[in-house]
């Protein structure tokens, strides 16, 4: 399996490589700005498991520096699963978040993984079995879940990644990808910690990355274009 994660450098998608690296028939793509982390990863995939993945530094925020980089991923004709997990969040109101603010977690959060789609799409559609694209979107974003008022930005971009989803499914289905989007609640993160300091009753993030993996690699076939709440609690 041909297998791209982002977001890669910390938390969730950090731990999804980490899972993903233990089979050595996985060919993993790990993607983030912070290329120090990136190499440690690699180092302990290595070590570890004897997964030699490829890790690619890019700021998925911007589409130009993600098309420089293009020349990181020579030996990958075709990618099986997508994992789109890079985000960023940010503490503020709708009142307090100002047009820059809006403009950055849309990038971050939702153009980018518009345009890593669009950017993979023609390596999606030669997976043999059909590819996964699993978005990772959150219980922020989930239609008719509690919202928080001090995540006001970021509950709007989750909840475009998942109608996103819900659209691509169906455009999709054509070339046999499926899309689907997991949306979990606390998970102990440098995000969580950013935004709720004192949040008990979150899940590690070794516990919700194994159930990406497992979703991503045997579920496909069960679902697509949907929204998959993955919480025990919503803050
Ligand atoms: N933690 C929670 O409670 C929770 C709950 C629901 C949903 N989620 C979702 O789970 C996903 C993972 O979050 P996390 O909790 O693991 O947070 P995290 O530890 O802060 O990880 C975020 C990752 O995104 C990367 N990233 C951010 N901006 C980027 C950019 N412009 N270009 C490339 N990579 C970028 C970061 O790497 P660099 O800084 O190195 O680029 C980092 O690897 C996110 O989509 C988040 O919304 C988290």
């Amino acid at each position: 399996m041909n297998i791209v994660v982002t977001g890669a450098s910390s938390g969730i998608g950090y731990e999804c490589v980490r899972v993903l690296a233990q089979d050595v028939n996985n060919r993993v793509v790990a993607i983030a700005r912070r290329a120090e982390r990136l190499i440690g990863l690699k180092q302990l995939c290595f070590r570890e498991y004897g997964n030699n993945i490829t890790i690619v530094s890019a700021d998925l925020s911007t589409l130009k520096t993600f098309e420089s980089d293009q020349l990181a991923l020579p030996s990958i004709d075709c990618i099986d699963i997508l994992i789109n997990n890079a985000a960023d969040v940010m503490k503020k109101t709708f009142e307090e978040t100002e047009e820059k603010d809006w403009e950055h977690l849309f990038n971050t959060n939702f153009f980018s993984v518009v345009r890593i789609i669009k950017y993979f799409l023609p390596k999606l559609k030669q997976s043999d079995e059909g590819a996964h694209i699993v978005n990772i979107s959150s219980m922020a974003g989930y239609p008719s879940a509690r919202k928080f008022p001090i995540l006001a930005a970021y509950t709007v971009t989750k909840a475009a990644v998942c109608s996103l989803t819900e659209l691509l499914a169906e455009e999709f289905r054509q070339y046999r990808i499926r899309c689907n989007a997991i949306c979990p609640g606390a998970v102990q993160t440098d995000m969580l910690a950013k935004i709720f300091p004192h949040a008990d009753g979150a899940v590690t993030p070794d516990q919700i990355a194994k159930f990406i993996v497992h979703f991503a690699l045997y579920e496909k076939n069960l679902m697509n274009g949907q929204m998959i709440p993955v919480s025990r609690s919503n803050y």
